[in-house]
C-alpha cells in the first residue's frame, strides 16, 4: 500500500425529507447570503426548490437564485454566477441538483475569489487557493461530486469539457435524501450507476499491490451496484434500493476505496471527449469506453480480471486458460450495462466513428502517454476508441 493523506470534511446528512435543514446547515457553516444554484427544471417542478427557500427563510438566511444549469454544464453559466455571486455580496453556494449543478457551483465558488478567468483553474494554468463555501442538496446518484473535491465544465466555445480539483471545492454538507432520486428517469437512474461502478474501476485497476482492504471495500461497491439497479430499474420507487445507491455514489467517489493505490482514471479521460463533442450523459459515454477499455489492456495484468470476473460477475476461474475468464467478466460487464438499458457502442450512442481523429486531437495527448494501469499513447487510444465502435454482446 502507498503513503496517503485521506482528507473528507463534508458533514453528510442523509433521510427522508432532510433537506428542510439546509437554512439550519447553511448557518452552521457560516453562511450569511447564499446562492441557491439549480438545474434546468426537475428541482423547480418537484418543489424540492421552493422547500429549500422555505428552509432558508426558516433561519433567516437571505438568497438569491441562479437556476439553467445544463447536463455536461458550461462555462456561460459560472461567468454569470460569479458576476452574481459578486455583486449580491454571497458568501456561500448552495447546489440543489446533481453532478453538473455541483460542479457549476463549485467553479462559481472558486471564480468569485479569484481576479482572473475562472477557466485557468480547468486549463491548468492556476491552481485554487481559496473558494467560497458550499453545501449540496443532491438529487441524483452518479457523479459523486457530493464527496469529490474535483468539478468538471465544459468550455461552450468548442465544447472542450475539463475538469480540476482541490480539497477546498469539497462540500461543507451533502443532504442525501435518497426519496428526491425517485423521479429520475430510468436512462439517467442507469447513467448515474454506471458513473459510480466506473469510478470504482478506475481505482480497482491498479499496479499497486498489497491492497486488500481497498480491493474488498471496491467490491463491495460494485456487488452493491450489480444487485441494486435492477431493482430501481424496475420499482422507482424502491426508497431502500435507492439508498444503497444514493450512499455507494458518495462512497464510490469521496476517495475511501482508493488511498495508497495507484489509480487509473483514462477511461475517464476518454470519455469526456465523447460527452464534450457530442453533448452526451457522461454514465452513457463511460458504458461505452469503460468496457473496451478494459478489452484493449486486459492482458496488463490478466489476474486482476479474472478477479473482477469470479469476485464481481460470477464467473468459474479456468486456471489452464485465465484469459478466457478475463473475457467472460468483461462480457457479463458489458451484458450488465446493456440489461438497465445503456449503450455498449459508438452508434448507440451516437458517436461516429470518422470522429476518431477529432477525440484523439482533443484529448491532447501529442507524442506523449496518458499514464495509469497502462500507459497509452495515441496508437492505444485509438485501438480503445475502435473496439467501442464495434462492441457487441
Ligand atoms: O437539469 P434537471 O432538470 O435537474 O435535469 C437533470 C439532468 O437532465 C436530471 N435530474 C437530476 N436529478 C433529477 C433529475 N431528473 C429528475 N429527477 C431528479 N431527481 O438528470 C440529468 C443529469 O443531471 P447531471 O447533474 O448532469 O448528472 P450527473 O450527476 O451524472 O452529473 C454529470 C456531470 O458530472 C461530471 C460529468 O462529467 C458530468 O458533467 N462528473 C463530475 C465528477 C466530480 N465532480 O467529481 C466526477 C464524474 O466522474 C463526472 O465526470
Ligand atoms: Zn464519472
Amino acid at each position: 500500500m502507498l503513503d496517503f493523506s485521506f482528507y473528507s470534511p463534508t458533514e453528510f446528512v442523509f433521510g427522508k425529507g432532510r433537506e428542510s435543514e439546509c437554512g439550519e446547515l447553511v448557518k452552521k457553516y457560516g453562511g450569511s447570503k447564499v446562492l441557491i444554484h439549480f438545474g434546468g427544471g426537475s428541482a423547480v417542478k418537484s418543489g424540492l426548490i421552493d422547500r429549500v427557500k422555505a428552509s432558508l427563510e426558516k433561519s433567516g438566511v437571505p438568497f438569491c437564485e441562479l437556476g439553467g444549469v445544463q447536463p455536461n454544464p458550461r462555462d456561460t453559466l459560472v461567468y454569470k454566477g460569479i458576476e452574481l455571486a459578486k455583486s449580491e455580496g454571497v458568501d456561500f453556494i448552495l447546489a440543489v441538483g446533481g453532478g453538473s449543478v455541483i460542479d457549476s457551483a463549485k467553479a462559481i465558488a472558486a471564480g468569485t475569489l479569484y481576479d482572473g478567468d475562472f477557466w485557468d483553474f480547468y486549463s491548468g494554468k492556476a491552481a485554487i487557493e481559496k473558494a467560497l463555501p458550499i453545501g449540496v442538496v443532491l438529487t441524483i446518484a452518479a457523479a459523486g461530486s457530493e464527496g469529490s473535491g474535483n468539478s468538471v465544465i465544459t468550455k461552450e466555445d468548442g465544447m472542450l469539457k475539463r475538469g480540476t480539483g482541490s480539497d477546498l471545492l469539497r462540500s461543507r454538507f451533502s443532504v442525501l435524501n435518497p426519496a428526491l432520486t425517485q423521479t429520475l428517469p430510468a436512462y439517467q437512474t442507469a447513467c448515474g450507476a454506471t458513473d459510480i461502478m466506473a469510478h470504482v474501476f478506475e481505482r480497482y485497476f491498479t499496479n499497486t499491490t498489497e491492497v486488500e482492504i481497498t480491493d474488498r471495500l471496491c467490491e463491495a461497491v460494485l456487488l452493491t451496484m450489480v444487485k441494486e439497479t435492477p431493482r430501481v430499474i424496475a420499482d422507482p420507487d424502491n426508497y431502500e434500493a435507492r439508498a444503497n445507491i444514493m450512499w455507494a455514489g458518495m462512497v464510490a467517489h469521496n476517495n475511501i476505496v482508493g488511498v495508497g493505490r495507484e489509480q487509473d482514471w483514462n477511461s475517464h479521460g476518454l470519455e469526456h471527449e465523447l460527452s464534450g463533442l457530442y453533448d452526451v450523459a457522461h454514465g452513457a459515454g463511460l458504458a461505452v469506453i469503460m468496457p473496451a477499455w478494459m478489452e484493449y489492456v486486459h492482458n496488463h495484468n490478466v489476474m486482476r480480471f479474472c478477479q473482477m470476473a469470479t469476485r464481481i460477475f460470477g464467473c468459474s476461474m479456468d486456471f489452464e486458460d485465465p484469459e478466457a475468464t478475463a473475457l467472460e467478466g468483461i462480457k457479463r460487464f458489458r451484458a450488465f450495462l446493456k440489461s438497465i438499458g445503456m449503450p455498449i457502442n459508438f452508434a448507440e450512442l451516437g458517436a461516429k466513428e470518422e470522429d476518431i481523429p477529432i477525440l484523439i486531437e482533443k484529448l491532447g495527448i501529442g507524442d506523449g502517454k496518458r499514464a495509469g494501469f497502462m500507459e497509452l499513447d495515441r496508437n492505444d487510444v485509438e485501438g480503445i476508441y475502435k473496439l467501442a465502435v464495434k462492441a457487441s454482446l
